[in-house]
C-alpha cells in the first residue's frame, strides 16, 4: 500500500507541474472561469445558401448595455432575411435542420426584439441586404447572455431564406440558407 500511495503522490505531483506549466495556477481559477466578453460565429452555407455564394461573420460582444451583435454577409438575395440564435450549434445537415427551432431557454412565444414583447431569446429579427446582396446588421441587446445558464456560446444561427414577419410560431421565415456555431473569440 505504501508503494501505491507513493505513486500516487507522485502523479500528483507530476499533474501539478504540467498544470502549472500549461498556465493553469498562474493564471488563477478566477482568470480560468472568467466570462467570454467576445464570440464569434462564421457562416457556412446550406446546400442551397451555397449556390448563392453566401459568406459572413457574426460577432457578439459584451457591451454596458448588453451585448452588441455586429453582421456583415454577402451573397444574400436583396430583401429582409430571418436572422435567429438556434438551440443547436450544429451545422452538419445541408438544409442547415440540425440547427433545430429557436434559442428559447426560458419557454417564450416568438416575438420581435426591437419590442418589449416576450420573445425567444435567439429571436434577433431581420438582416436586410441590399441590391448588392450585402446586409448590415449592429444592435445592442439587453438580454443576451454570454454566460450562465443561458449563454448563447456554443448555440448556432441561422440565417433565413425570407423575412421573419414576427407570426408564429416561428415567423413564417422560410428555408435556411446558412449556419454558424457561436465560439468563443480569440479577442483583439
Ligand atoms: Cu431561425
Ligand atoms: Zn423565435
Amino acid at each position: 500500500m505504501r508503494i501505491r500511495s507513493l505513486a500516487y503522490a507522485a502523479t500528483a505531483a507530476g499533474a501539478v507541474v504540467a498544470a502549472a506549466s500549461m498556465g493553469v495556477f498562474a493564471q488563477g481559477p478566477d482568470m480560468k472561469m472568467a466570462a467570454p466578453t467576445k464570440a464569434i460565429a462564421v457562416l457556412i452555407p446550406t446546400k442551397s445558401g451555397a449556390l448563392k455564394g453566401i459568406d459572413g461573420t457574426i460577432t457578439f460582444t459584451k457591451v454596458e448595455k448588453g451585448t452588441r451583435v455586429v453582421a456583415k454577409i454577402t451573397g444574400l438575395p436583396e430583401g429582409k432575411h430571418g436572422f435567429h440564435i438556434h438551440e443547436f450549434g450544429d451545422a452538419s445537415s445541408p438544409d442547415g435542420k440540425a440547427a433545430g427551432g429557436h434559442f428559447n431557454p426560458k419557454g417564450m412565444v416568438h416575438g420581435d426584439p426591437s419590442k418589449t414583447a416576450p420573445r425567444h431569446l435567439g429571436d434577433l429579427g431581420n438582416i436586410v441586404a441590399n441590391k448588392e446582396g450585402v446586409a448590415e446588421y449592429d444592435m445592442i441587446d439587453p438580454d443576451l447572455p454570454m454566460s450562465g445558464a443561458n449563454s448563447i456560446i456554443g448555440h448556432g444561427v441561422v440565417i433565413h431564406e425570407k423575412a421573419d414577419d414576427f407570426g408564429q410560431p416561428v415567423g413564417n421565415a422560410g428555408g435556411r440558407l446558412a449556419v454558424a456555431v457561436i465560439g468563443i473569440a480569440k479577442g483583439e
